[in-house]
């Protein structure tokens, strides 16, 4: 009977614990890291007042999707547009939540006359050192002691560790990483300074994101962390490498946050299609368009299950790991539908396209009271 009774107490128990954590993420996950996730331009500007519901209740960091790339913030030489960005601080002060800066420096959403100069001709190092000084100077400047972390530099490696040859590498030299993280650091000293990039759990790109951040521990300079962004799949990565790379990177000192959280639960478009190459953008295929009109339940679950295995990951790590920050708020607004082939219907997030929350929403919050001592 004494037995019935406690294991009577015990489901009270974990029932009601269960109904304390389900309030929301954020406050499920306090006590481990940071959960966030990424707001488009039409949700900063409050044309999705339900999924500013969302993120009020379960996210509490925010990054900008688009609006703080340097394509949004300086599409013209010396002529800034700070409104979206400036929208987007104001929500995360009224919804209390920490703003993330992204992206100081990219190869992608940056216009072509960064890397232009006077005569048409690829720019001077000079002059584009001057137009990233003035980009990260103004910038960084405008939201110093807002922002608490910049993603400084994004991308710079390729898939088997090597720099990406990228126009900031071809002019600037080796030395470029380095040198937008001093212009931050200085910009903002308080700031925390991040190293973003996809695909870090492959072990080669891995040891390629190691030597940046010991070449910036050997210059002085201040690195925070590293951003894993997290584009995945049912199939990819093994979360074994994910683990290991979390691991490798503590092993440095750095933090890790995951920075752009999706799950993607369509077919694969091309072995290229594994990471976040934004530049790759193929024309519809309706045969690897399978779930239009709805999603299996027996594919929800293993998008589940492999949302819920790197979650178990990430809190098992939640002395290295300082944030996860999903890559939207709902299956609409996701990237995912449009790449790497546009006009597919994808459902990589954590809430359905009427910002409902899908049954992996519960088995996240039921996991932090499962890993609880
Ligand atoms: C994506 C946005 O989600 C899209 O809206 C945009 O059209 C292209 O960029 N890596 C990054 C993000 O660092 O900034 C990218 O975001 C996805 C890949």
């Amino acid at each position: 009977m004494k037995s019935v009774m406690g294991l009577l107490a015990g489901v009270l128990l974990s029932q009601s614990a269960m109904a304390a954590s389900d309030i929301s993420l954020k406050q499920a996950y306090a006590p481990h890291f940071l959960v966030g996730t990424a707001l488009s331009m039409a949700q900063i500007e409050g044309k999705d007042p339900a999924a500013l519901g969302v993120v009020q209740q379960h996210f509490n960091a925010l990054t900008a999707e688009n609006v703080m790339k340097w394509e949004e913030l300086q599409p013209k030489e010396g002529d800034f547009h700070f409104g979206p960005a400036d929208a987007l601080l104001k929500l995360a002060e009224q919804q209390q939540a920490t703003l993330i800066g992204h992206t100081l420096l990219w190869h992608q959403q940056t216009p072509a006359w960064v890397f232009t100069g006077p005569d048409g001709k690829t720019a001077s190092k000079a002059l584009l050192l001057q137009r990233l000084t003035t980009h990260i100077n103004t910038v960084v400047g405008r939201y110093k002691g807002k922002v608490k972390g910049w993603d400084v530099v994004n991308e710079a490696l390729n898939d088997d560790g090597s720099l990406r040859d990228s126009p900031w590498r071809k002019i600037l030299g080796d030395d470029y990483i380095v040198t937008a993280f001093q212009l931050a650091q200085a910009a903002d000293p308080a700031a925390e300074l991040y190293y973003n990039d996809y695909n870090l759990y492959n072990p080669e790109k891995r040891q390629g994101a190691v030597r940046i951040v010991q070449q910036l521990q050997k210059a002085g300079v201040k690195l925070t962390g590293v951003g894993m962004q997290g584009h995945y799949g049912l199939d990819y990565p093994d979360l074994q490498q994910v683990e290991d790379s979390i691991v490798a990177f503590a092993a440095t000192g750095a933090q890790v946050m995951i920075t752009e959280l999706d799950i993607t639960v369509l077919p694969r478009v091309d072995d290229n299609a594994i990471g976040a190459d934004i530049s790759l953008n193929q024309k519809l295929q309706q045969q690897l368009n399978p779930y239009s009109q709805g999603l299996p339940a027996a594919i929800e679950a293993l998008q589940q299950q492999r949302f819920t295995g790197l979650f178990r990951i990430f809190l098992r790590h939640s002395d290295t790991i300082s944030r996860v920050t999903l890559w939207g708020v709902n299956d609409q607004q996701s990237w995912r539908n449009n790449w790497p082939m546009q006009g597919r219907t994808d459902y990589a997030l954590l809430f359905d396209r009427q910002n409902q929350p899908k049954a992996v929403v519960k088995a996240l919050l039921n996991l932090v009271d499962e890993v609880k001592p």
